[in-house]
C-alpha cells in the first residue's frame, strides 16, 4: 500500500546519497527484489551476487540475503562498507558447520584437498583451498578429480552426493542440510506428478537425492530460472524456495509453476518452501539500514585474506 509505496521511495533516495548498490538473493522478499533491479543492482544466485558487488564502483554493497552473502562481499571488498537489512539471517548449514569442529577436520586429512560450499563462514572458507557454489560445484570438482585430488566436501551432504554421483570423486563428506530444501519428499512429489504427467521437474541440489533423480533440470537459483524459460514444457513443478517464483515467472511468462510438496506441509514444516532467514530481509530492514549504517559486516583481517585466496579461485575458476 502507501506506505510500502513511501518506504520504497525513501530507500531508492537513500540508496543514491549514500553511494550505495543493493544486491539481493531470489529468494527475498519481492518487494527487495524489485528495488535491486530499479536502482542498478542485481538480483541474482549466490555466484553472480559475489561477482557483481565486486565489479561494481559503489562504495558501500547493501547485500539482502543470509550472513555468508554478506560476508562473502567483505571478503571480496575490504575496502568497501558492507551492510545487511539483519544480522541474524543465517543458514543452517553455515549453523551445522563450525570453525572450531571443522578446522580439525581438515587436518586429520592433510592428503585431501579442502572444498567448502560458499554457505559457510568466513572462518571455515579461510581454511578451504575452494569455495563453490551450486552453479559451479561439479564442474570445479570434476576438474579437481581429473587432476586426481580427494577431496573433502563440505557443509551440504545432499549437494555433496549429488556431486558425488556426477563426478565420480573421492569426498569425505560433512553432514550438514539446508532446513529448506531438506523437505523436499520424493514420494509426494511423485504423486504430483501423476497428477501433471507432463510437468517438468525442476531441483535445486540442496534437496535430497531421492528427489534429484525425478529432476528434469538440477542446479542453481540462476540455472533453474534458465531451464524455466527454456525447457519446452508448460507445467513446471519446482522444488526449491517459493520466492523463486517472483523471477521464474518473468522468465516464463505463461508457464504454470508449482511448488513442489514438502514433508510437513499444515504440520510440523519449520521452513516450508521459504527460508526463514532470508524472510528477515523486509522493506522495513532495509530502510533501518540504510538510515543507521548500522548492521556492517565485519570480517577480521587475518580470516579474510584467507577466505579471499579460496573464494578468488572459484572465481576464476568461473570465468
Ligand atoms: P544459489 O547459489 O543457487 O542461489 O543457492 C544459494 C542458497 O542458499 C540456496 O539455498
Ligand atoms: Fe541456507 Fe537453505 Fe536458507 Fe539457502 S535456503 S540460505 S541453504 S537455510
Amino acid at each position: 500500500g502507501a506506505e510500502a509505496a513511501r518506504i520504497t521511495a525513501r530507500i531508492k533516495a537513500l540508496l543514491r546519497e549514500r553511494d550505495a548498490v543493493l544486491v539481493a538473493h531470489y529468494y527475498v522478499d519481492e518487494a527487495l527484489q524489485r528495488i535491486a533491479e530499479e536502482t542498478g543492482g542485481t538480483v541474482s544466485d549466490s555466484l553472480d551476487m559475489a561477482r557483481f558487488g565486486h565489479e561494481h564502483p559503489a562504495r558501500t554493497i547493501v547485500v539482502a540475503g543470509v550472513r555468508f552473502m554478506g560476508e562473502t562481499a567483505k571478503i571480496l571488498n575490504p575496502e568497501k562498507r558492507v551492510l545487511m537489512p539483519s544480522l541474524d539471517a543465517e543458514c543452517s548449514l553455515d549453523l551445522e558447520c563450525p570453525a572450531e569442529r571443522f578446522i580439525p577436520f581438515c587436518d586429520a586429512h592433510p592428503d585431501r584437498t579442502v572444498v567448502v560450499y560458499s554457505n559457510t563462514s568466513a572462518a571455515v572458507k579461510a581454511r578451504a583451498d575452494y569455495v563453490v557454489t551450486s552453479s559451479i560445484a561439479v564442474k570445479l570438482v570434476a576438474h579437481l578429480h581429473r587432476q586426481g585430488k580427494k577431496i573433502i566436501w563440505a557443509p551440504d551432504k545432499h549437494l555433496g552426493a549429488y556431486v558425488q554421483e556426477q563426478t565420480g570423486a573421492d569426498m569425505l563428506m560433512w553432514n550438514g542440510a539446508c532446513v529448506v530444501h531438506d523437505e523436499f519428499r520424493a514420494q509426494a512429489l511423485e504423486l504430483l506428478k501423476t497428477q501433471h504427467p507432463t510437468a517438468a521437474v525442476l531441483v535445486h541440489p540442496e534437496s535430497p537425492a531421492a528427489v534429484i533423480a525425478l529432476a528434469d533440470a538440477v542446479g542453481s537459483t540462476t540455472q533453474l530460472i534458465e531451464a524455466a524459460r527454456t525447457l519446452p514444457q508448460r507445467e513446471l513443478i519446482v522444488a526449491t524456495d517459493n520466492r523463486i517464483f517472483h523471477k521464474m515467472r518473468a522468465a516464463a511468462p505463461g508457464k504454470t509453476l508449482i511448488e513442489a510438496p514438502t514433508g510437513g506441509h499444515g504440520a510440523t514444516c519449520r521452513s516450508c518452501a521459504h527460508c526463514p532467514w532470508m524472510a528477515m530481509n523486509s522493506l522495513r530492514a532495509l530502510l533501518q539500514v540504510l538510515e543507521t549504517g548500522e548492521r556492517e559486516i565485519h570480517v577480521d583481517e587475518t580470516i579474510r585474506a584467507r577466505a579471499q585466496l579460496a573464494t578468488q579461485r572459484m572465481l576464476d575458476f568461473a570465468h
